[in-house]
């Protein structure tokens, strides 16, 4: 979900609509905004921001807003945010989940009347329990602060209240500054085109926002915190000219791997620099490594493990974050946690790494996202540098992780003396070769788009490939479900015999991984057995050898281990126009979210 608020002194409504507009990525279910006067306007939609009137009473310059993922109650107006009490006079919007809202409703079931089927509606009733003992908003909102249990990002205001209380705990929130105004949001994309200067709240951080300034409180204490200026090219985050935000994305990949890249890789592409902070002693003594991550991010980890286990020669789990227990083997201390998040907000991911800092694993992020909550919470950060990605499926960031998680293992297999020169100059040139490489597949967009348009009515599509190239399946079969909705799946190529392949029909296209280091010859004995099934083949490939024995060639210029993420780029470009080919919402697709804040 995603919060927007503004008090200033220019329309309220205007700003905060258009806070939502940029929130979207983060939930597009419903939508609603709170205009304070003397009495509160509220306006709700189920559906998209688009949906919801943009305010006309310019005159007021107070105001919250809100867009929704669900979690409890679906996506009907009644259920979207703001919520209010019995009274209508105070309005709260949440971003979260209160794990102990059942209780809570119960215990105020007797004298409140509920509207909503969702967890926030008691905040609201808790406030109004709070003022009727005649304490201001402030008192108010701390007192509820403390009876609620789980994850939460709230803006509260009142009507006659020229001002605005926000809350968080785990859940992330932020506050913009400008000359005459102040600003609220999820991320700083809700109101980056109005200032950079922002504030990140703490977890027990209570903020007060009047027109005198702004107070931050935590556990009742007053506290200072910094205000910082962002790099960020608001530009960056348009669509160019590109009929969505995905192929505008797709097409810039070059660009954000030349970023990934740029100055981490001496000119003989011998060394790596990645400003790493974690001493290298520890980075000698670690026994283990577990990566944690979700979606595309986990199958970014699933690539660094093959890497990080093949070069620098550490033992490497991948976890889905959201089934992650620690493990440390005899020392947890041993043992380093990296947390693979875009967003750097995924709840799911942050509760592992939590889980891991208890545990006293060290910690490391690898993130697209300046300031995120996991760069302030693992013990170190590399940042992947791939610019702001708006498409919900993500595509440049994949890659980007992918490029700098290999810079990674090769630093470390440095450190640890587990790497011939040549090897690591192997591996360092064909990232330095990935942005070419790129930009050779996105010449190819034509052929790619009238294969998509060709298959696009398939009953189904299945991605195989081995070693980095199942990462790769995985991700590209991800990729297409996620915007097209067809059934897609990947799998290593070995396991298809082993029971998909009694799916395998000729009205169901495989995609196989034929590229180097990925054993093709072996997978090539498993797309003899689909052909025999009927089924036609995709190969990505660059070896005329492999080509002639499949129905169409995506072909790969040569880059060693990264060829199939330059595949990727390909099957990304094939996802994206099947789904267009069907007309599908692409940068939203239908119950998805770019950023999941709850667990
Ligand atoms: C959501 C998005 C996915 C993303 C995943 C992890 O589910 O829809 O595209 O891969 O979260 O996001 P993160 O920001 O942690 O990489």
């Amino acid at each position: 979900c995603g919060i927007s608020g503004y008090l200033g002194t220019e329309p309220a409504g205007r700003i905060v609509h258009q806070g939502l507009k940029n929130l979207e990525y983060r939930g597009y279910d419903s939508a609603g905004i709170a205009l304070v006067g003397d009495t509160l306007t509220i306006t709700k939609t189920e559906g998209e921001v688009d949906e919801l009137p943009v305010p006309t009473q310019d005159d007021i310059t107070c105001g919250i807003g809100h867009t929704r993922w669900s979690t409890h109650g679906e996506p009907t107006e009644a259920n979207a945010h703001p919520h209010t009490d019995c009274t209508g006079e105070v309005a709260v919007v949440h971003n979260g989940i209160i794990e102990n809202y059942d209780a809570l409703k119960a215990s105020l079931r007797d004298d409140h009347v509920f509207k909503s089927d969702t967890d926030t509606e008691v905040i609201p009733h808790l406030i109004e329990t709070h003022l009727a003992d005649d304490v201001d908003l402030l008192t108010a909102v701390q007192r509820t602060t403390d009876q609620l249990e789980g994850s939460y990002a709230i803006a509260v205001t009142a009507a006659g209240y020229d001002g605005i209380v926000v809350a968080r705990q785990d859940s992330p929130l932020l506050l913009g500054h400008a000359d005459d105004a102040t600003f609220i949001g999820s991320d700083a994309t809700a109101f980056i085109e109005h200032t950079d200067r922002v504030t990140y709240l703490e977890s027990g951080d209570i903020a007060h926002i009047t027109r005198e300034g702004v107070e931050i409180y935590n556990h009742g204490e007053r506290v200072e915190r910094d205000v910082e200026t962002l790099e960020w090219d608001a530009d960056a985050a348009g669509k160019g000219g590109y009929d969505h935000y995905m192929l505008k994305e797709i097409h810039e990949q070059p660009r954000a791997l030349r970023q990934a890249i740029s100055g981490r890789v001496d000119e003989l592409a011998t060394s790596v620099d990645l400003d790493i902070d974690l001493p290298e002693e520890y980075l000698q003594s670690v026994e283990e490594i577990q990566i944690i991550a979700c979606g595309t991010s986990y199958h970014a980890g699933l690539y660094a493990a093959e890497l990080l286990e093949a070069h620098a020669e550490v033992r490497t789990s991948v976890h889905v974050a959201s089934e992650y227990e620690f493990n440390g083997g005899r020392d947890p201390w041993r043992t380093l946690v990296i947390a693979i998040t875009q967003s750097g907000e995924t709840a799911d991911t942050l509760s592992a790494l939590r889980t891991a800092t208890r545990a006293g694993a060290r910690t490391l992020a690898l993130t697209n996202t300046l300031g995120s909550t996991v760069t302030r919470e693992a013990d170190d950060t590399v940042f992947i540098r791939a610019g702001p990605e708006i498409g919900v499926a993500a595509t440049k960031t994949f890659v980007s992780q992918v490029a700098t998680a290999t810079l990674f293992s090769v630093y470390l297999a440095q450190v640890r003396n587990g790497i011939s020169t040549k090897t690591a100059t192997r591996l360092l040139e064909s990232v330095r070769d990935l942005p070419g490489a790129v930009q050779q597949i996105l010449d190819q967009e034509d052929i790619i788009k009238e294969t998509a348009r060709e298959y696009a009515d398939s009953d189904a599509f299945f991605y195989i490939g081995r070693a980095v190239g199942y990462p790769v399946a995985l991700e590209s079969a991800l990729k297409l479900k996620e915007i097209s909705y067809d059934h897609a799946e990947g799998f290593p190529a070995g396991e298809l015999k082993h029971g998909p392949l009694a799916l395998v029909t000729s009205e169901t296209p495989v995609i196989a991984l034929l590229t180097d280091e990925t054993r093709p010859k072996k997978t090539l004995n498993n797309v003899k057995e689909v052909k025999s099934r009927g089924a036609p083949v995709i190969g990505i490939a660059s070896d005329p050898e492999t080509t002639g024995h499949v129905d169409t060639t995506f072909d790969i210029p040569d880059c060693g281990a990264m060829e199939p993420v330059v595949g990727n780029v390909a099957l990304q470009l094939f996802a994206y126009y099947v789904a267009d080919e069907k007309g599908r919402p692409i940068d939203k697709p239908r119950n998805l979210a770019k950023s999941v804040t709850v667990e």
